[in-house]
């Protein structure tokens, strides 16, 4: 049994149903003071649909996982009117596996990461002063991994939520609990 497959086939279902971004899903994160963080973010997937973000170091989101690694990622399907929540704890990405994820990225995305992502999060002084930036950095500069460009992939999960509002009278929610390995999970039905 692999409860990532599912999820895997509703992104693919939601994209063809016109949603762009739905690989899209909100992580949040619980750092030192205890109060709770969201944000949106692009997640992957690796050959058994084990989820993986990228990010910047100086997110506020690197330093609660620095802090907590436990966190839970929520993707709304707004246009299936389902929901899949995912609760596990982080661990980075391997570097060969960053750099492959780098190179898979679109070359204009990254040539402007390479001017913004080492500053995510400071005070945005000048746009005018990025373009420049942008402007003035050298071709195939993009080709090389910039220590700015992290990630992390959930090294254990805990639990999987399936949530689907069908035509029915009522919802189905399933949900996967498992022992952490990934190798063996206790699949139930819930009252929606
Ligand atoms: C469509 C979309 C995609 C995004 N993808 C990412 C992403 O993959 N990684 C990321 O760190 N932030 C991404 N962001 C920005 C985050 O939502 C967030 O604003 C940023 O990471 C700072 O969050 P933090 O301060 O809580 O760490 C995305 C935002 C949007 C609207």
């Amino acid at each position: 049994m692999n409860p990532f497959i599912q999820l895997t086939q509703w992104i693919s279902e939601e994209r063809l149903a016109g949603i762009p971004f739905a690989q899209g899903a909100v992580l949040g994160t619980v750092g030192h003071d205890g109060i709770p963080k969201t944000r949106m973010l692009g997640v992957h997937f690796d050959e058994v649909g084990v989820p993986r973000f990228h990010t910047s170091p100086t997110s506020r989101k690197v330093i609660d996982i620095g802090i907590n690694r436990y966190a839970s990622i929520t993707f709304a399907f707004q246009r299936s009117l389902r929901s899949v929540s995912i609760e596990g704890v982080l661990d980075e990405i391997p570097h060969g596996q960053l750099i492959s994820d780098w190179l898979a990225l679109d070359p204009k995305f990254r040539r402007s990461y390479l001017i913004f992502g080492h500053r995510s999060g400071q005070s945005a002084d000048s746009d005018v002063l990025f373009e420049q930036l942008l402007k003035e950095l050298p071709p195939g500069a993009e080709n090389e991994i910039p220590l700015s460009f992290i990630g992390y992939r959930f090294s254990h999960v805990s639990r999987i939520a399936y949530y689907s509002v069908g035509s029915g009278n009522f919802a189905e929610h399933v949900v996967f609990t498992g022992d952490g390995n990934g190798k063996n999970w206790l699949y139930s039905r819930v009252v929606p």
